[in-house]
């Protein structure tokens, strides 16, 4: 089942991030889809503050990963935009099995590497404030989160 939710704001996709993280687990995983300048970087930093990070949350796009220790619980931010087939040489499959959180911007660039068990959301630009965030839960325990949030 899908899960649809519109965003008329920033803040809006800052809250609905928030909501999210207060289902939050050890071990999830979130794949955000979309264009560039859709939302995902904005859905993290909304994550990142619910989870009382306090470090501003900025794109990793340069080091396509950054670690953020200071929350409830680590926080695994990636931007693969610019993965190139190094995925194994900087051990990223790896921060799937970490008791932390990982989301993921251009989830797509791990193809058959993402885990089967994970929460999907996909941006779509409506307009210069309004976006359409589809949420596709892989799992029991995603399917739980989407109903409880949404
Ligand atoms: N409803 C909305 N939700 C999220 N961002 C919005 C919304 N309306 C307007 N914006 C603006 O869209 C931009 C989203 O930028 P953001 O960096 O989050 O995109 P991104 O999807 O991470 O892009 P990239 O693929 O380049 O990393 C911001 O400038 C934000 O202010
Ligand atoms: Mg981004």
């Amino acid at each position: 089942m899908n899960y649809k939710y519109t965003s008329r704001s920033e803040e809006d996709t800052l809250e609905i991030a928030e909501n999210i993280e207060s289902e939050k687990f050890s071990g999830m995983v979130i794949c955000l889809n979309g264009e560039l300048g859709s939302g995902k970087t904005v859905f993290v930093k909304g994550f990142a503050n619910a989870l009382e990070v306090k470090e501003t949350v900025t794109s990793p796009t340069f080091s396509l990963i950054k670690e953020y220790d200071e929350g409830e619980m680590p926080l695994y931010h990636m931007d693969l935009y610019r993965l190139e087939d190094k995925k194994d040489d900087i051990g990223l499959l790896d921060y799937f099995n970490k008791d932390g959180i990982c989301i993921i911007e251009w989830p797509e660039m791990l193809e058959d590497d993402l885990p089967e068990e994970r929460l999907d959301i996909t941006f779509k630009v409506v307009d210069e404030n309004t976006r359409i965030l589809v949420f596709t839960p892989h799992g029991s325990r995603y399917e739980d989160v989407c109903s409880a949030v949404l």
